[in-house]
């Protein structure tokens, strides 16, 4: 069986003394078995370090929200796969929209990540998704299959399974809207689809393919509860102890 996997990228917030305060809160209040569920935190690059030792020995994982794909380098300003990993990052997003959007991110760009990430033992977190434009279009799926074609190129099916992908559509990010259950499911559905033609369908259901836009407490149950949604990326509501609990619980199969 496929796990659930719960992210939360945290964005640009929380600086190093939030951090502290917010792990030893939220650690606190996950008293709950996960059974299948894998929970991960995604805080900023300056807070890593931080939450490293708290989360030392609890049940969650640290991922980063982006990173080089050279090893080193005069690179100014950026940071380099082996550099998450001495912080204990196990996972890292790629290629989300916002980097996409204001940093110029392109689906060859993304690709050179996933398989840099890979070669250096992180679990990409692989973010893909349409535009309000194209989706009133009706260009969602050749939007979509394009960055996930794009993504797995020269990506050997024995690595395929350990790409986390998050479908993302942009005009749900931060907007309080959320794609139906249903307009999810059938994006995840073609995904799944497309990895088998990629791969294999042996591989296709391996591959967790995480839902996110505005997932909240309210609608976490039900977009959990599609077939082909595998887990949530989750912004704002990550932020509150009070907001990213039950998420988390909707994850818990019953
Ligand atoms: P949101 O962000 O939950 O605030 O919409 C999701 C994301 O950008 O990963």
């Amino acid at each position: 069986m496929r796990p659930t996997i719960i992210a939360g990228n945290w964005k640009m917030f929380k600086d190093a003394h939030e951090t502290s305060a917010f792990i030893a809160s939220f650690t606190k209040a996950l008293t709950f078995e996960l059974k299948n569920v894998k929970v991960v935190v995604c805080p900023p690059f300056t807070s890593l370090a931080v939450a490293q030792p708290l989360l030392a020995g609890t049940p969650v994982a640290l991922g980063a929200q982006n990173m080089s794909p050279e090893d080193e380098g005069a690179f100014t300003g950026e940071i380099a796969p082996k550099m998450l990993k001495s912080v204990g990052c196990t996972y890292v997003i790629i290629g989300h929209s916002e980097r996409r959007q204001y940093f110029g991110e392109t689906n060859d760009g993304v690709n050179r990540k996933v398989r840099k990430a890979l070669a250096s033992g992180l679990l990409p977190i692989a973010c893909v998704g349409e535009t309000l434009e194209e989706r009133e279009k009706g260009v969602t799926d050749s939007v979509v299959s394009t960055q996930v074609k794009a993504l797995f190129k020269d990506v050997p099916e024995q690595d395929a399974t350990r790409v986390v992908i998050a479908y993302e559509p942009v005009w749900a990010i931060g907007t309080g809207k959320t794609a139906t259950p249903e307009q999810a499911q059938a994006v995840h559905a073609m995904i799944r689809g497309l990895v088998t033609s990629l791969y294999s369908s042996e591989t296709a259901g391996r591959i967790v393919i995480q839902y996110g836009g505005s997932v909240k407490p309210e609608n976490a149950v039900e977009l959990l509860g599609q077939p082909d949604i595998d887990g949530a990326l989750v912004g704002g509501a990550c932020l509150k102890v009070e907001s990213f609990i039950p998420i988390i619980r909707a994850g818990i199969a019953p």
